[in-house]
């Protein structure tokens, strides 16, 4: 086991390429030589503009495809090694949140089903310690049992994505991909759901790779920054670091592509409560 500050999760020299074959010229290189630690208990903030290869990057890391070469390392083993049922087991503890909740939320179940259901498929065999996990992760996140009676469509957008991240978080993970857990929310509800996840954080010592477009939320959410373009990093650092003392020009560009950026973390700062608001 590692402990506080430690990595948690090592990637280095992860490339990934799609296509027919082996041969290169019916394949692209998606990632290129993707290299990055995230230490435990914290969140590494990945940006960088749409298909740059953030979700490709989740994807590998999640087990959910494979990688062409380099090292997945969670807790001090390699994950690109691992045999299918090895995997299955780690993967309990390396959960995930998408970007939009409608496709995570399957709507024929109620929603203390879904909750209940990573714990069915991980081999929890007691049904009344399962009642009382649901019951436990739900009352965390704001939702009541009574309301877990009910169908997924029957919430808005901000509860249904705290039902995902309930969802997530009932096997106990301690890593956490969260792919744009905020962009299809209105921006109050953003504020709240970011704050949820701080506070989560918090409690329970959870590691984030938190994945998003947007600067103010990577900001304020985020002790490291990790930018992507093209499939690789081209820039990483502090949090403070990358946004005080951009070194990259692309990093440079995309800031000043979003001249509300440090406007728009101010006010999410003042509603939530994220670990990276010095110096806004
Ligand atoms: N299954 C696939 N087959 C072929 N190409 C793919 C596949 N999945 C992703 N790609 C390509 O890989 C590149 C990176 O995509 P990816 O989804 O990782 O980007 P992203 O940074 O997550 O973008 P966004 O911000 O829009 O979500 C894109 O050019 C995309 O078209
Ligand atoms: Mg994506």
């Amino acid at each position: 086991m590692s402990t506080a500050h430690e990595p948690l999760l090592k990637v280095e020299k992860l490339n990934k390429s799609y296509g027919r074959g082996m041969s290169t010229k019916n394949r692209v290189q998606i990632l290129h030589d993707v290299s990055f630690e995230l230490r435990r208990g914290q969140t590494l903030g990945l940006v960088g503009e749409s298909g740059s290869g953030k979700s490709t990057t989740a994807s590998c890391v999640m087990g959910l495809t494979g990688a062409d070469s380099g090292l997945i390392e969670f807790d001090g083993v390699d994950l690109t090694k691992l045999k299918k049922a090895e995997m299955r087991r780690m993967r309990r503890r390396i959960q995930m949140v998408f970007q939009d909740p409608n496709g995570s939320l399957d709507p024929r179940f109620t929603v203390a089903d879904l909750v209940e259901e990573p714990l069915i498929i991980h081999g929890a065999s007691d049904s009344a310690e399962r009642s009382r996990r649901v019951e436990e992760v739900l009352d965390r996140v704001g939702i009541t049992v009574k309301q877990a009676q009910r169908y997924p469509f029957a919430f808005s957008g901000g509860q249904r994505q705290r039902i995902a991240i309930a969802r997530a978080l009932v096997l106990k993970p301690d890593l956490v991909v969260l792919d744009e857990p905020v962009s299809a929310l209105d921006v109050s509800i953003q504020a709240q759901v970011l704050n949820l996840l701080s506070d989560l954080q918090d409690e329970l010592g959870l590691t984030y790779l938190f994945i998003v477009h947007d600067l103010a939320v990577a900001r304020l959410m985020s002790h490291d920054i990790a930018v992507m373009n093209g499939g690789r990093i081209v820039e990483a650092g502090t949090s403070t670091e990358v946004f005080e003392n951009t070194s990259h020009p692309y990093t440079r560009a995309l800031l000043d592509a979003v001249p509300g950026a440090r406007r728009r973390a101010k006010a999410l700062a003042a509603a939530g409560d994220g670990p990276s608001q010095e110096g806004l």
